[in-house]
């Protein structure tokens, strides 16, 4: 009965992945299918209340099932992009001869490949822009302004010594701020309000400057990807689902998370998001410093005073944002042990990433 329905609805998944027409639609189809909400969780979920001999045929078959929508998914996705790049080059004036390449790549002996922080960037990009969200940009060089004041850090503020600053020598204009480098991606936050009313989303990922001592999970050029969503009636619980949407696409497979409290002035409550540590399951390693659990990312509710300093009004709009840390996610996922490898230049550390 069980393996008859579970087949009809792969067969429905079929039809209607048939007639999907881009990837953020065949993206939402999978949502849908594999879901909190979708039928195979239903099934999974219901498993329990079934017999053992019905738990040992049906367990594998909705696994199987779960798992061939995700191939047949990642395989529309391929094809729409291979479209997407057939019909740009099909449009473009500019056509390479690439008669000429094998020659010229014979000349060439040791061709470059993509850094990890960069080919992860893109992949989290990718994962947001599917779910609606822009990606903007700020600078390097800041102002006390929007590094600190602006997210509620006022001057003589201690949360100011969190972030250890490298500041520029040059004086502020009298009634002015001093220019520094910024010390995390947040300053993005009120520059991206300002220039847009809500509700919207957008993420912003670049380099980071702490001056600090070195160790190996500190650098003092890091990479952040900062988040921040704004609309009606936002809770923790739309925060926890876009945060584990997220760590689960990266890591390809569902990711255990757990909330603490952590305290940034710029947002109320304000929590540090752990993974369960995915080199050791849990048990214990070093890369999870023995506890099971690595700190990944930062986040919270936007307080209002961050809100109010985007000329947002608070009453009517709230929103979470987050700090994902880049170098610590490549660590992750490729369970790097030091963060001074990234940064290294070392290329017997970069060629192990080339992928062509
Ligand atoms: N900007 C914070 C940091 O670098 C991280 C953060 C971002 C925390 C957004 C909460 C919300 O430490």
């Amino acid at each position: 009965m069980i393996e008859q329905k579970l087949n009809e609805l792969y067969q429905k998944f079929k039809s209607e992945l048939g007639g999907v027409k881009d990837r953020a639609a065949a993206l939402n189809l999978k949502a849908l299918y594999l879901g909190k909400q979708g039928p195979i969780t239903e099934i999974l979920a219901n498993m329990k209340n079934l017999s053992i001999e019905e738990r040992k045929i049906v367990g594998p078959i909705a696994n199987g099932l779960k798992e061939k929508i995700q191939q047949d998914v990642e395989v529309s996705l391929q094809k729409f992009e291979l479209d997407e790049i057939n019909l740009s080059l099909s449009q473009s004036q500019n056509k390479i001869d690439l008669s000429l390449r094998d020659s010229l790549l014979a000349k060439v002996q040791n061709h470059g490949g993509a850094h990890p922080i960069w080919s992860i960037q893109r992949e989290i990009e990718d994962v947001f822009l599917s779910m609606g969200f822009e990606i903007i940009d700020g600078p390097h060089i800041e102002d006390e302004y929007h590094n600190f004041e602006a997210l509620n850090i006022p001057a003589d503020h201690p949360a100011r010594d969190m972030q250890d600053t490298f500041w520029f020598e040059t004086e502020a204009k009298p009634g002015g701020f001093r220019h520094l480098l910024r010390t995390h991606t947040s300053t993005i936050q009120v520059r991206g309000m300002k220039q847009r009313r809500p509700p919207f989303r957008f993420i912003a990922p670049g380099k980071v400057f702490r001056c600090e001592r070195t160790d190996a999970s500190h650098e003092m050029v890091f990479h952040q990807l900062e988040g921040m969503l704004v609309d009606k009636n936002v809770s923790v619980a739309h925060l926890i689902y876009f945060m584990k949407t997220l760590l689960s696409e990266i890591f390809k497979r569902d990711v255990e998370v757990r909330l603490r409290p952590g305290f940034f002035p710029f947002v109320e409550p304000g929590f540090e998001l752990d993974i369960k540590c995915l080199l050791c399951k849990g048990e214990g390693c070093s890369v999870c410093k023995q506890v099971g659990w690595v700190e990944l990312l930062p986040c919270g509710m936007i307080h209002p005073n961050v809100l109010r300093a985007g000329d947002i009004d608070s009453r009517e709009w709230n929103g979470f944002a987050f700090g994902l840390g880049l170098d610590r996610l490549v660590m992750m996922k490729y369970a790097i042990d030091d963060i001074r490898h990234i940064h290294s230049g070392d290329l017997r550390f970069v060629e192990q990433f080339k992928s062509y």
